[in-house]
């Protein structure tokens, strides 16, 4: 087997191409193995953590991995990567553990898994089963901006191209798991009828990540002490995970943290410094028009 960890060269990767999938952008690192992710059976006391990519995933992957084991398996958070403690559902990797596999094998009770997909490509055993589902949105501007440092340092990412072809073909949708505007809409209209999904913003979390813990906490049905709850909000603090190996996918050889670390700022607004007035004039036109039926409101203070 071989993993993430391995040499680049071993591992016969090429910047991927994305193709429509049922109508959605994808390419083949997430949908060669579709049968399998779509027949992945869930069990009760999963919890799925889903997002569009660069949302906050692996933020509140950690802080989910520290409130159901820190305590009585501390050791895992600077032992074991945050992509095996959470695998991530739909990914196929040539001659590696796919995500499936890797979700499958999980010793822990719950299993925390991750994925991206758009809502209707869910497995359906994760609503057969009633899991529990936490989703995360963030701010399309910073989104954007954040997705598009991604693709600069990740080589299973499409060719970014320059900031605003890659900002031009956001806004289609031409994106890996698709439209930003869909995604975020999909999970969240699906809360009218699934009563398991706790919704949250990247930017609450910027502004107190204790109480969004609380928050999560309260949906979960824990009730960590004190003390617990410390070694959550440090452990989940950006600086602590951008020094944590097991959190900042350094161990990661298709990413290139020279050209752009993943743990990059970990800020609200930073697409301000990436905006002209021109394509931010465009995207508030863009976001006016595709959101105006939403009954999602994100905060206008970005
Ligand atoms: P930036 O590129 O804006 O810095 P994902 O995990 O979904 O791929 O999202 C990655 C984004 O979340 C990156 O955003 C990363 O820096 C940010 N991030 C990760 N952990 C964070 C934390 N503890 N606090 C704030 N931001 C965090």
């Amino acid at each position: 087997v071989v993993r993430m960890s391995d040499d680049p060269k071993k591992m016969e990767f090429t910047r991927s191409v994305l193709f429509d999938f049922h109508g959605v952008q994808m390419t083949k690192y997430f949908t060669e193995n579709w049968e399998k992710i779509q027949n992945f059976q869930a069990r009760p006391d999963d919890i799925l953590i889903a997002t569009y990519p660069k949302a906050g995933t692996t933020w509140v992957s950690v802080i989910l991995d520290l409130l159901y084991f820190g305590k009585t398996a501390p050791e895992r958070h600077t032992s074991i990567p945050i992509y095996e403690r959470v695998p991530f559902l739909e990914i196929t990797f040539p001659s590696m553990d796919s995500g499936v596999d890797l979700a499958e094998n999980l010793a822990t009770t719950p299993r925390l898994i991750k994925t991206h997909l758009p809502i209707q490509f869910v497995p359906k055993s994760f609503w057969e089963q009633n899991c529990k589902i936490v989703y995360v949105a963030r701010n399309i501007k910073d989104n954007v901006v954040s997705y598009y440092h991604f693709g600069r340092m990740n080589s299973l990412q499409p060719e970014p191209g320059d900031w605003s072809t890659f900002l031009h073909d956001f806004m289609e949708g031409k994106m890996v798991f698709g439209s930003w505007y869909d995604h975020v809409n999909g999970w969240w209209e699906k809360r009218q009828t699934y009563s398991k999904l706790h919704y949250m913003f990247f930017e609450d979390m910027i502004e107190d990540c204790g109480r969004e813990i609380d928050r999560l906490c309260s949906f979960l049905g824990l009730s960590p002490s004190a003390e617990e709850k410390e070694k959550v909000t440090t452990g989940s603090k950006f600086d602590n995970m951008k020094q944590n190996k097991m959190a900042n996918y350094s161990t990661v050889q298709v990413m290139n943290h020279k050209v752009s670390p993943f743990m990059r700022k970990g800020k609200v607004g930073d697409w301000k410094n990436h905006f002209t007035v021109a394509q931010n004039e465009k995207l508030d036109e863009d976001y006016k028009q595709k959101m105006k039926n939403a009954t999602l409101k994100f905060r206008t203070e970005v």
